[in-house]
C-alpha cells in the first residue's frame, strides 16, 4: 500500500471555461492525479466528458495520471477509444459489466483497471472482479453529479476490502471534504477524488497539502 494519501481533483467541478488553467493549478498544487468523469445519460442522469477531453488534457498534460471514471451503460464498447485518448486509469462499474474479462481487455490496452461501487452495491457481489482490480473506485454518492452529501456506509466497504486482504488502491468518490478527509483514510482508502472540495475551495493548495498530511 502506497504510504501518501492521494489527491485525485474531479475536474467535473472546474471552470470548464479555463480548464487549461484549473488542470495546471491543479497540478501546481500536487495533485497525484485528475479524475475524469464519463457520463452517458443512461447509466447515471447526466452527461460528462467524451473521449475528445480527455485527448485534450493527454495533449496539453502528457504526464498527468488521468483517472477516467466511465459512467456507461456499456463501456465495453469504449475501451479502445479510451485507450487512444489517452486515459491511465480505466475505472468501469460493477453493475455494469457482466464479466471480469472487460478489466482484462483495460490492462491488455495498456491502462490500469478500475472497478468502481455504486452505493447499494456490496462488496459481496463483486469478489470475482476484484482479482483484476488495481484500483476500487467506491461511490460515496449517487452517481452523476458533483456536490452531494458523503454516506459514510459506502466507505466503510474500504474496511471490508482490506479485511478481504485487497491490497489494490481504494478510492472514494463523492462528497469528499477537508472535514471528512481523515476518517475516509483511516478506514483504509488511499486516494481521494474530490471535486466540490478542491476546485470551488479558497485554497485548493491548502486541501491538498491537507490530504498529504493523513
Ligand atoms: C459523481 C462523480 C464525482 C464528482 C464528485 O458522480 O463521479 O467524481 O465529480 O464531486 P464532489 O467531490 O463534488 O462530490
Ligand atoms: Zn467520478
Amino acid at each position: 500500500m502506497p504510504d501518501l494519501i492521494r489527491i485525485a481533483p474531479s475536474i467535473l467541478a472546474a471552470d470548464l471555461l479555463h480548464l487549461q488553467d484549473q488542470v495546471q493549478m491543479a497540478l501546481h498544487c500536487g495533485a497525484d492525479e485528475l479524475h475524469v468523469d464519463v457520463m452517458d445519460g443512461h447509466f447515471v442522469p447526466n452527461l460528462s466528458n467524451g473521449p475528445d477531453v480527455v485527448k485534450a488534457l493527454r495533449k496539453g498534460f502528457p504526464n498527468a495520471w488521468l483517472d477516467v471514471h466511465l459512467m456507461l451503460s456499456a463501456p465495453e464498447k469504449y475501451l479502445e477509444t479510451f485507450a487512444q485518448a489517452g486515459a491511465s486509469g480505466l475505472t468501469v462499474h460493477a453493475e455494469a459489466i457482466e464479466s471480469p474479462a472487460v478489466l482484462r481487455r483495460i490492462r491488455e490496452l495498456g491502462m490500469e483497471p478500475g472497478l468502481s461501487l455504486k452505493p447499494a452495491t456490496p462488496v459481496s457481489a463483486v469478489s470475482a472482479f476484484l482479482p483484476l482490480a488495481e484500483r476500487v473506485l467506491l461511490m460515496t454518492v449517487e452517481p452523476g453529479f458533483g456536490g452531494q452529501k458523503l454516506m459514510y456506509f459506502c466507505a466503510e466497504k474500504a474496511r471490508e476490502l482490506r479485511a478481504l486482504g485487497y491490497t489494490g488502491r481504494i478510492s472514494c468518490d463523492g462528497g469528499v471534504t477537508f472535514e471528512n478527509a481523515r476518517e475516509l483514510a483511516a478506514l483504509g482508502i488511499d486516494t481521494l477524488v474530490m471535486g466540490t472540495a478542491f476546485f470551488r475551495a479558497e485554497d485548493p493548495q491548502a486541501v491538498a497539502d491537507m490530504v498529504h498530511s493523513l
